[in-house]
């Protein structure tokens, strides 16, 4: 057996690992094989390179857990309390569930999901309608109400998260008033500013209060439907679950739509031929082939000693598969690159097996809608920076960008193409006047995308990140 903790590992997270990432995972590759032991930020782990073998431990959660309890440098004590990683760790949320515990919660949430999920559902079509509006209205916001037709703009300040914000409103059925400030409260979070800690404390707290809200009436939202599904689940359990949809929504959803943008701009993957082609689903698949915002996933502790790749894996040491990595193994990526061996769904940007994310369908379709809008109404969308040079987070697990630059051209094309029909019980928009839109969790501005002055707190910040659009 290999002792993990004994062993000499190199860094995995050098200063240029969000641009080489790919390069760094064929040295390890070329050194150790399918699965290498590395450091991760100062605690060794071992990580898993190869897509057979990244399948074969998500799919096998009898033998791979992912509780921490099942980590023995931690039960050991042996992990600092200050390690960075942890706090994303120590979360009480179904991800980091086993056994029947995982079951009970992912069936609560699957049942909770699919009215949002299942295309030929009231509440799955309305969304979609309500996803196109919003992100009609972020594009005629932030070019100024088209005035200036071009100019410069941050697709991902401006766009993609403002865009889930009001998305992961609609999905946890804030009232309006208080969703604005847990969106404004995410933002924090995501961002880990010197506010956060207090934002962290506020948000549980609001969904908290939300449950109880959910509890004595139910609507048409993930909270209720989850209720519906489990009522015996505790108040703060359910805040756990609504924090992991707010921060996959908002991060992870936004993450893989400025990844697509990219893509499409700058990838050689096929990206920019399936959008033509009218197949934005393949587009967004080959973004998340490309590069899948969950990079790395958290970690899974064999309950007995294992082989994997050329190693025997300790009992309760801490394995981290790669999506990123795998999708690079060459016996994947080559049949990827033929095309019919491989399908481009086959990749891992959602997880596999028992834990497979079950919002995989919905965050495809937000993605694509908020991309196909993007395309359709900007005849012209570059970057202001080649693509190595873009401000990529620096983050063991996310791969996003902190903004996504790019000057625009506006089109003179059709605002909205899906006719929306709010359905009762929820009406979420409302039409005032000609003039003024005023979206029910967000706030109001104009037509021409101005800002009216009872705009609210969310419309403010937006209003503060736009460029003054170029003359031409
Ligand atoms: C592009 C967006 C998204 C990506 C890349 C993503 C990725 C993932 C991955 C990789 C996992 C599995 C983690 C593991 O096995 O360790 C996962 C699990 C999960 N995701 Fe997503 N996700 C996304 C969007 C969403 C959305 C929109 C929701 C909810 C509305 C959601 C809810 C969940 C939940 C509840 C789990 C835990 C499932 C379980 O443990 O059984 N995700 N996600």
């Amino acid at each position: 057996m290999t002792q993990l903790e004994t062993m000499p590992v190199e860094p995995l997270l050098t200063h240029d690992y969000e641009i080489r990432r790919a390069e760094i995972h064929d040295e390890l590759r070329e050194r150790y094989g399918v699965v290498a032991p590395v450091d991760l930020l100062g605690t060794p782990v071992w990580l898993v390179l190869g897509y057979d073998e990244a399948l074969a431990v998500l799919r096998d959660d009898n033998r791979w857990k992912k509780s921490l309890t099942y980590w023995r440098a931690y039960a050991e004590g042996r992990i600092p309390a200050d390690w960075p990683l942890l706090p994303a760790l120590e979360c009480d949320m179904m991800v980091f569930f086993d056994d029947q515990r995982h079951r009970t919660a992912r069936a609560a949430f699957e049942r909770a999901v699919r009215p949002f999920q299942d295309p030929s559902r009231p509440s799955a079509r309305q969304l979609r309608a309500l996803i196109t509006q919003y992100a009609d209205e972020l594009i005629t916001f932030l070019a100024g109400g088209g005035a200036g037709r071009s100019g410069i703009a941050d697709l991902c300040g401006q766009y993609a998260r403002p865009l889930l914000l009001m998305v992961t409103n609609r999905l946890l059925g804030f009232a309006d008033a208080k969703g604005d400030e847990v969106t404004m409260d995410v933002w924090r979070v995501l961002d880990a500013g010197p506010d956060a800690a207090a934002a962290i404390e506020r948000l549980m707290a609001a969904l908290q209060e939300l449950v109880l809200e959910k509890r004595a009436l139910p609507g048409d939202d993930i909270p209720s439907y989850m209720l519906a599904a489990d009522p015996s689940v505790s108040t703060e359990e359910l805040a756990w679950e609504l924090y992991l949809v707010v921060c996959s929504t908002v991060d992870l959803v936004g993450t893989l739509l400025c990844n697509t943008v990219v893509e499409v701009l700058t990838g050689d993957t096929g990206a920019r031929a399936s959008l033509s082609a009218g197949m934005v689903g393949e587009t967004v698949n080959r973004a998340a082939l490309a590069n899948p915002p969950m990079h790395n996933l958290t970690f899974r502790f064999p309950v007995t000693a294992v082989s994997l790749g050329g190693f025997v894996i300790a009992a309760g040491d801490p394995v981290m598969v790669s999506p990123a990595a795998a999708h690079t193994d060459p016996l994947f990526a080559q049949g990827i690159a033929r095309n019919a061996t491989v399908s481009s769904r086959a990749h891992l940007a959602f997880g596999a097996g028992p834990h497979q994310c079950p919002g995989r369908d919905l965050a495809s379709s937000i993605v694509a809608i908020g991309v196909q809008r993007l395309f359709e109404r900007f005849t012209d969308l570059r970057l202001t920076l080649p693509k190595d040079q873009l401000p990529w987070r620096t983050s063991p697990l996310v791969s996003g960008l902190r903004s996504l630059p790019v000057r625009y051209v506006l089109s003179d094309g059709p605002v909205s193409t899906v006719p929306f029909t709010p359905s009762a019980p929820v009406a979420p928009v409302v039409h005032a006047t000609p003039e003024v839109r005023v979206t029910a969790e967000v706030g109001a501005f104009a037509s021409d995308g101005s800002v009216k002055p009872a705009r609210s707190a969310f419309w403010r910040m937006l209003d503060g990140f736009r460029r003054r659009p170029d003359a031409g």
